[in-house]
């Protein structure tokens, strides 16, 4: 992974641009980022481990405690809030069985937390799972998608696409809903993640 990440910089005008991308690789590896997770993408890429720390602290893509294997971003900014997301984040709590953001189930599947408008209001009440966009939300859908995560063998999951020659797309409005479709938004990393909920985060100034 580290040479991976060394490479990095070559596809940037910027070569401290690589910072995500190489943190990014980091957490999948690892699952979160530890500090010295950071220190060495910081040595690979010879940059300052503080603003490497910052930037793995500014993003909420970027998990420096333990989380799911899967982890729920739902939405519970206006739209979503006013077409019941609240009510959302409590069935998922109760079904995953955390009593709040910081806690994983116990069978290490599952974690969420509650950001900010995901720019799909349109879809409300919506979330992020897996990459994808989860619209139209309900608590049918919440168990649908949670025994799918559970009855899972094998994960469909990012190193293939990352490193894949899959353009990025953007999770903008002019996505065609799907017909009965449950998800239909990917969303290709690096990417930052969305807003924390003021007075969650760890924002720090890089
Ligand atoms: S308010 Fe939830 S996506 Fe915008």
């Amino acid at each position: 992974m580290l040479d991976e990440i060394k490479e990095l910089p070559a596809r940037y005008p910027q070569p401290r641009s690589a910072v995500m991308p190489a943190l990014d690789l980091a957490q999948e590896e690892l699952g979160h980022l530890t500090p010295e997770a950071m220190s060495e993408v910081a040595a690979a890429l010879e940059l300052d481990p503080g603003y490497v720390e910052g930037v793995a602290t500014f993003y909420s893509l970027f998990h420096l405690e333990p989380t799911g294997k899967h982890r729920f971003y739902v939405c519970t900014n206006l739209s979503c809030a006013l077409r019941g997301a609240n009510e959302i984040v409590d069935h998922l709590k109760a079904a995953i069985g955390v009593m709040g953001p910081v806690q994983v189930s116990s069978d290490g599947l599952f974690s969420y937390e509650e950001v900010e408008c995901l720019g799909a209001c349109e879809f409300a009440p919506m979330m992020r799972l897996d990459h994808r966009y989860h619209h139209d939300l309900t608590e049918a859908k919440i168990d649908q998608v949670i025994a799918e995560r559970k009855g899972r063998k094998e994960e469909i999951h990012l190193p293939a696409r990352r490193r894949g020659a899959s353009p990025p797309r953007s999770p903008g409005r002019s996505v065609a809903k799907p017909p009965g479709g449950e998800t239909h938004v990917a969303i290709e990393p690096p990417l930052p993640g969305p807003p924390r909920k003021a007075g969650r985060g760890k924002r720090k100034d890089a």
